[in-house]
């Protein structure tokens, strides 16, 4: 099938996305509209029969039947045996999903009702700390225990009433540093978060924490909160019980915003608009498991991007939000994508036989339009783009601002589309007021290939139902990417060498220890730090 789709591609290559247009049912045919969304990918060099051959690959791999296993709680992340379920923490309308002959959703319910209540707690002053109501929260944590609540509290500070909201993941000092500066240990409340509670930057910052806490309030444990599915690892720590917020080994750290991990950012927007956040995501999951796949927009996104990546053989991919709160949207996908189906192997432990997921990257519109775009419009390299973009903005009396966001998100999709031809770049030249040979050197320079595919998703402004609406596409845009690859979408085995070898050298960093059983070029590097630490 893949083959078929390579050939179809090489034969229809000289073909322009320009071209398509003469189809006048293009647009339409090649949109997909649901609920207030809209999903155009006709700036594609998509046709109608290569996407009746891209869904096919849907058959192929038997989609509709492995997402109702991963709906229906089936353990399809079986590296590490376990099933996949950040849906039921949205599944709103759900009486029960069983994993091994547990329902799961009355502890989804309870859990929910739990970070509910507290939350509300610390929000009205009835959580207090030793100096009185919460003022701040830093939520520690990284990778999924970060950038889903960091990404989406950011995207939706519009809603933010109550405590202010800081996030802390990197390991790196100056991250602590600089979030606890001017904060009050005695009115601040420190969520850690990790599902494992293993996890080094995490727990290196959460001590850290503590003796900041603990040099000015007398209980700092009563200030601390835990979230993990370890909650042994949690207690050990020195979180008392009823601070901990568990959730079960069926939630993907890079999926679980939906669920505790989500606490610091239903502290910041308040249980209602989280409430929403959940039913935007639960309406996707339903309009995935419904949709026919060429009205179905996550997995008309995968196809578009399985395209892109393993038939047209673009590497990259770059994700634009024409929406300045969204500015962590490319650096959670590049977890959600990245983590999830960066592998190797497929699911039965062959040699993956093409590529794996693009590298995803990205900044917001229009800013990325002064860095960049050069590259995007005249590089030789093609870099297809996922552009984002709300009809309105927050700020009403700001509404002009809005419509040049609007217009320059359009442009760019357009002007990668249509580039400028040679003949028009010499008009421009000409009136530039050069002539002859320094024209058409001239010329070449402004001249824009074209031909450059997008996509573009719009939607009513950046409300929570939105934003999960966003987040639950993309996350099932993994999915169906990760079973047409045939990989396991769920487990993360390639982060681990790098944290072994972390481990087995700080101490050559740390101390005087000889340095032995390395490279010369770490030795090097080690012996650097030494020479010219302060
Ligand atoms: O480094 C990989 C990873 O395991 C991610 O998958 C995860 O989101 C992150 O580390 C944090 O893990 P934890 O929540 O267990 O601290």
């Amino acid at each position: 099938m893949l083959q078929e789709i390579k050939d179809l591609y090489n034969s229809k290559k000289q073909r322009s996305i320009k071209q398509l247009f003469e189809d006048t049912n293009r647009t339409k045919d090649f949109s997909i509209k649901f609920c207030d969304l809209l999903f155009d990918f006709s700036k594609t060099n998509i046709d109608l029969k290569t996407r009746k051959l891209l869904i096919e690959l849907t058959r192929n791999c038997n989609l509709y039947e492995k997402m109702e296993e991963m709906f229906c709680g089936c353990k399809i992340n079986k590296t590490e045996n376990r099933a996949v379920l950040h849906t039921a923490l949205r599944a709103i309308e759900k009486k029960s999903i069983f994993v091994e002959q547990i329902n799961v959703m009355s502890e989804v319910i309870r859990s929910h009702s739990l970070m509910k209540c507290f939350v509300e707690k610390v929000r009205s002053g009835a959580f207090k700390g030793q100096g009185g109501q919460i003022t701040d929260v830093v939520n520690i944590g990284i990778g999924g225990s970060d950038l889903g609540p960091a990404m989406a509290a950011r995207a939706l500070s519009p809603y933010q009433s109550g405590p202010k909201c800081h996030f802390v993941s990197n390991i790196d000092g100056a991250h602590m540093a600089d979030a606890l500066r001017y904060l009050n240990p005695r009115t601040t409340l420190i969520i850690v978060a990790s599902k494992t509670f293993k996890t080094v930057e995490t727990m290196t910052n959460a001590r850290t924490a503590l003796d900041w806490m603990a040099d000015k309030v007398t209980f700092p444990g009563d200030q601390f909160v835990a979230i993990s599915s370890s909650v042994d690892n949690a207690l050990e720590f020195g979180v008392s019980k009823q601070n901990i917020f568990r959730f079960e080994d069926w939630v993907g750290g890079r999926f679980s915003v939906w669920g505790p991990i989500g606490l610091a950012l239903m502290v910041a927007i308040g249980p209602k608009n989280f409430q929403l956040f959940l039913e935007g995501a639960n309406s996707i999951d339903k309009h995935f498991r419904s949709a026919a796949p060429e009205k179905n927009i996550p997995i008309m996104l995968a196809l578009v991007g399985f395209w892109h990546n393993q038939v047209c053989g673009y590497q990259t991919r770059a994700v634009l939000p024409y929406e300045q709160r969204l500015c962590r949207l490319p650096a959670y996908l590049q977890q959600l994508e990245m983590e999830s189906n960066g592998k190797g192997v497929t699911l039965d432990g062959k040699k993956l036989e093409m590529a794996s997921v693009p590298v995803v990257w990205g900044e917001p519109g229009t800013n990325g339009q002064h860095a960049f775009f050069q590259l995007l419009h005249q590089g030789n390299q093609i870099v297809p783009c996922e552009f984002l973009v709300a009809a309105s903005g927050h700020e009403q009396n700001l509404s002009h601002h809005h419509n040049l966001l609007v217009a320059n998100c359009f442009a760019q999709s357009r002007a990668l589309m249509l580039g400028r031809s040679i003949s028009e770049a010499r008009e421009i030249a000409a009136a530039e007021g050069f002539r002859n040979g320094e024209l058409e050197q001239q010329a070449k320079h402004r001249f824009s290939p074209g031909n450059r595919p997008s996509t573009t998703l719009l939607y009513p402004k950046l409300t929570p139902k939105v934003l999960g609406q966003i987040i639950a596409i993309y996350e099932h845009r993994v999915f169906v990417e990760g079973a047409i690859l045939g990989v396991n979408s769920f487990d993360q085995w390639g982060v681990e060498l790098g944290k072994d070898i972390a481990s087995s050298i700080t101490k050559f960093v740390n101390s005087v220890t000889k340095i032995e059983n390395l490279d010369s070029s770490t030795e090097q590097l080690i012996e650097y730090i030494r020479r010219h630490k302060e």
